[in-house]
């Protein structure tokens, strides 16, 4: 069990129509008590954030973007920026998704960027890192990782943890029903803390490191009842209520 409080976010990717949505924040919201150990966000897609800001506020349930731009406004045809969410009350924003990082063509160079851009704005950066199949396969994955992290911390600084989420999402994982085991989650989940130990130990202590890849309540009570696992970042378990609501119980 983790000693920090644990948060469990979900990412609706780009699902959800108005009326379902606005169906899943009120049973969200209602299932989540005030006095929860655990900290629930909710990032759905950008259009239905002023939806899902106003049904969430003043209530424990925090939310936040999927993704942002690196400029704060400007000629940036299709883009949201950090203080556009900052606008909507978001506390998060996800930056360096896998998705993002394949489809989107998102490097390191631009995923620490938006690491940076999110800040600037307020906002809580949660830092995806993950590696593929075929990467864990050729024994990469921990350098892999060490890569996607180094680029952030080495542009911002070892403090700029303090005020961040990192998400372990393997590739291979995520949307797949092959949910890495609660040994080789905690087993990349110890790296990185210990690979942030070296440089700072409080920040690495205080860090809260959530794994994503096809969590369900059936598998959730065992990979966050790992020592460096602290929550997770819930797919497509996070567009069914019940089922969502249960993983977060799991966490608490
Ligand atoms: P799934 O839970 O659908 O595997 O997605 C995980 C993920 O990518 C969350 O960001």
């Amino acid at each position: 069990m983790s000693k920090r409080r644990p948060l469990v976010a979900g990412n609706w990717k780009m699902n959800g129509s108005r009326a379902e949505s606005a169906a899943l924040v009120d049973a969200v919201r209602r299932g989540v008590g005030p006095g929860a150990r655990v900290e629930v966000a909710l990032c759905p897609p950008f259009i239905l954030i002023p939806l899902v800001a106003e049904k969430l506020a003043g209530g424990p349930v925090s939310w936040g973007g999927q993704s942002l731009d690196t400029h704060k406004s400007g000629a940036y045809t299709g883009e949201v920026s950090g203080p556009m969410l900052k606008d909507y009350d978001c506390a998060y924003v996800i930056v360096g998704h896998s998705e993002r990082r394949a489809l989107y063509g998102e490097n390191d160079g631009v995923v620490a960027e938006k690491f940076g851009a999110a800040q600037a704005a307020g906002l809580v950066p949660i830092l995806c890192v993950g590696e593929t199949l075929a990467e864990r396969e050729a024994n990469r994955t921990e350098a892999v990782v060490a890569r996607q992290l180094d680029a952030v911390v080495n542009k911002h600084g070892i403090a700029s943890l303090k005020n961040a989420v990192l998400a372990y999402e393997p590739v291979w994982a995520i949307g797949t029903g092959k949910t890495a085991t609660p040994q080789q989650a905690q087993d990349v989940h110890r790296f990185i803390r210990g690979r942030l130990a070296a440089r700072d130990q409080a920040v690495a202590d205080g860090l809260r490191i959530l794994y994503g890849g096809s969590v369900k309540s059936a598998n959730a009570k065992e990979l966050f009842g790992q020592p460096d696992i602290d929550g997770g970042l819930i797919g497509g378990a996070s567009l069914n209520a019940e089922e969502f609501l249960l993983i977060c119980r799991a966490a608490d």
